[in-house]
């Protein structure tokens, strides 16, 4: 049985770093209209307390993926739950997600989002995982990082682990006696 153990983000913390986030996005978009899209289902605790923050005429599209992924935590095969259902030409697009570790979800986004040929994309995780060996390429480049965290499997504020703990307001490592889950 998978076990909490230390919080890795507490909650003032997330909601310190996120005003600082929608800051440092109002700057970069300044009074442009944006258009969101939302990875869901983990991104969505975090993207209702980012859009609140923003000033900005704003447009919330989302994606659902999923990602499987081996035991040994690398990248398995990424299931499409729902596309982008609209056309995205001429608009400034910013694909938000909860949390970067081998880069296999974002790039799946960024593919779905930039066949629909927007204006501009960019990106925003709210945790990026220090990988050692087969760290992500796409690591150094998104645009926007809430923290970075060890590599340690967590759940919390919108993270899952088999459907659980989405709900904690900390961002909490998962300990599984016999290894990380993954
Ligand atoms: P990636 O595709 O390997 O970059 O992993 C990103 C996706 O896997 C995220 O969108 C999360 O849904 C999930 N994920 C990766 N690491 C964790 C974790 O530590 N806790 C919960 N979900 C994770
Ligand atoms: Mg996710």
């Amino acid at each position: 049985m998978p076990r909490l153990s230390v919080v890795i983000v507490p909650r003032n913390q997330i909601r310190r770093r996120v005003g600082e986030l929608a800051a440092e996005i109002t700057e970069a978009f300044g009074n442009r209209g944006l258009t969101i899209v939302g990875v869901l289902d983990g991104a969505l605790v975090f993207l209702a307390d980012l859009i609140r923050r923003l000033p900005m005429r704003l447009e919330l599209l989302t994606v659902g993926v999923r990602s499987y992924r081996g035991r040994d935590g690398t990248a398995g095969e990424i299931e499409f739950r729902h596309r982008l259902r609209t056309d995205l030409a001429g608009q400034h697009v910013l694909i938000v997600d909860d949390i970067l570790d081998t880069g296999a979800t974002l790039s799946a986004a960024l593919e779905e989002t930039m066949s629909h040929e927007p204006a501009s994309c960019r990106t925003c995780v709210l945790l990026r995982k220090k990988r050692g060996r087969g760290g992500s390429s796409l690591a150094g480049a998104v645009d926007f990082v809430g923290f970075d965290i060890p590599d340690v499997f967590v759940v919390g504020y919108g993270l899952d682990f088999d459907g659980r703990y989405r709900n904690l307001p900390d961002i909490v490592a998962l300990q599984q006696v016999g290894g990380q889950p993954r």
